[in-house]
């Protein structure tokens, strides 16, 4: 196997996104900068990962380390040049690299994986010293430029502050993304100075020593050169979010066949999975390791985190963390699904219905009003609308157990830890402290009294005394004494 460095430049400071978060941990598109870029890097199956890091490394640092545990930390105290931050990456692996080493930079979240993958095999192809990946943009302010003689050979790499008039011009830019020979990598970097301009170490500069030496050098342009764009502000990372989303998106509608009806108002993010002829409703945000099964419909106005959806399922206006909806399942329109929610197939999580640590077996339904918290409800119960299931007694939490085709009524409360067997029921407004056996009802309202004539009698002269008046079957006058 081939041997390959990968070297993430990581240790600039960001500070045009004016905030506590250094900028390659900004989240987009469902990771941070730095997690795209690392994620495309496993695509060249590398050998080593060294992140160089210098800024706010004590947050950059943990972050690397958590995605690629087996990447190695170089630490830039000063941040002198892209050329000094590969020279400190070397430093890491023992002053010298051998085989391929492709240098990254860590704010790029669109690089793809395969993009990086053909970038690599047309330079480990070609046997060249220095691979630019290049690519033609509008405006070209900033960027370093590729100068090619007149046979379109690569000459060099200028900057823009070291640009004359005429390099200017040029449109194909230095995307940052470099591959080089290890062995002339090794030996070019300490001949690299700063005597430029910035008073910085370019690395770009390690272009002109290769061409000195009469090695090969290359640039490939990408068509595609979003890839290559960066984010050094909250407005340019906004911009990034919503072209990863729309790619995101198209991909799902084309490649799987997913209806989206408003791709303007839906977000789904990285590593959402979805199957064919599901369909998405608008305001939808799909987050995290969200999978959906076919011909589910979601939404509108839903967001699920790390959820579970079954196929023909149906979720309306509802927030979803961490929750399992079963095959055929029915939820919402307003429910709040909490961590640990688990709905069978055919169940049901109706309007204004909140569950939290629950298992609700297959075809129960909780249609209206109630709260479910750590509970097991069996197949096929019903529970009455406005049930609450008082799971915390002020100091600890405990489980409610309904049976299988149990039948509940309104309005009630089931203080925990209590079990209602299979095929029970309770009366409407029951206060259920006690285990209900299978089979049994549970009422715990007392007998009703009603005090005839009371609204005559203590709310004389009401709306609601005249009322009561006009229905007594002895008329009018029968409530007047
Ligand atoms: C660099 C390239 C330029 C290219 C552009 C693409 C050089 C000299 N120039 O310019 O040709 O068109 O990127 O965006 O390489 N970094 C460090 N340590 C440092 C300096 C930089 O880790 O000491 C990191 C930064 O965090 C950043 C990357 O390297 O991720 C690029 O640095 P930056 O200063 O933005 O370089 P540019 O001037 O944009
Ligand atoms: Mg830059």
């Amino acid at each position: 196997m081939s041997n390959l460095t990968v070297i993430v430049l990581a240790a600039g400071g960001g500070t045009r996104m004016k905030s506590k978060t250094m900028k390659v941990l900004h989240r987009v598109g469902g990771r941070s900068m730095v997690g795209h870029v690392l994620a495309a890097a496993q695509s060249v199956a590398p050998t080593s990962v060294v992140a160089v890091v210098g800024h706010q490394r004590e947050q950059v640092g943990p972050h690397v380390l958590a995605l690629v545990p087996e990447a190695v930390l170089a630490v830039q105290e000063t941040q002198e040049g892209t050329g000094h931050a590969v020279r400190v990456a070397v430093e890491a692996l023992g002053g010298e690299v051998s085989g391929t080493v492709v240098v990254v930079t860590a704010d790029t979240p669109l690089l793809r994986g395969d993009s990086l993958a053909a970038f690599v095999a047309e330079h480990e192809a070609a046997e060249r010293a220095v691979s630019i990946l290049s690519g033609e943009v509008e405006d070209p302010f900033g960027y370093g430029r590729i100068v090619r003689d007149a046979e379109g050979d690569v000459l060099a790499i200028v900057e823009q502050k070291e640009a004359d008039h005429d390099q200017r011009e040029i449109r194909e830019i230095n995307s940052g993304i470099l591959a080089f020979d290890g062995a002339f990598l090794t030996e070019a970097l300490p001949r690299i100075g700063n005597d430029n301009v910035k008073g910085e170490y370019y690395l770009t500069d390690a272009v002109g020593l290769a061409r000195d030496a009469g090695l090969t050098v290359g640039a490939h342009c990408l068509a595609d050169v979003k890839q290559t764009e960066g984010a050094n502000d909250r407005a340019q990372l906004a911009a990034l979010g919503k072209e990863i989303n729309r790619r995101i998106l198209h991909h799902w509608m084309t490649e799987v066949g997913v209806t989206i009806m408003d791709p303007d108002s839906t977000w789904i993010e990285d590593d959402v999975v979805l199957s064919r002829d599901v369909t998405i409703l608008p305001n939808t945000q799909l987050l995290g390791a969200t999978v959906v099964g076919e011909d589910t419909v979601i939404g509108p106005d839903v967001t699920l985190e790390d959820c579970e959806v079954g196929a023909g399922a149906r979720v309306v206006r509802t927030h979803g963390q961490l929750a399992v909806v079963g095959d055929g399942a029915d939820v919402g329109p307003w429910a709040y699904l909490r961590p640990g929610t688990r709905l069978g197939a055919g169940g049901k999580i109706g309007t204004f219905v909140e569950t939290k640590n629950s298992e609700i077996g297959a075809g129960a339904k909780v249609p209206h009003l109630s709260y479910v918290g750590d509970a097991e409800i069996g197949e096929g119960t019903n529970i009455g609308a406005g049930t609450i299931f008082a799971n915390y007694d002020g100091t600890a939490k405990h489980r409610t157990v309904v049976g299988r085709h149990a039948k509940t009524g309104s309005n009630n409360t089931f203080v925990a830890p209590v079990t209602i067997g299979d095929g029970a029921g309770t009366g409407g407004g029951t206060v259920v402290r006690e285990d209900v056996p299978p089979g049994a009802l549970a009422v715990s309202a007392g007998p009703q009294r009603n005090l005839e004539g009371w609204a005559g009698r203590r709310r004389p002269g009401t709306a609601q005394a005249d009322a009561a008046a006009a229905a007594s079957p002895d008329g009018p006058a029968a409530s007047d004494d």
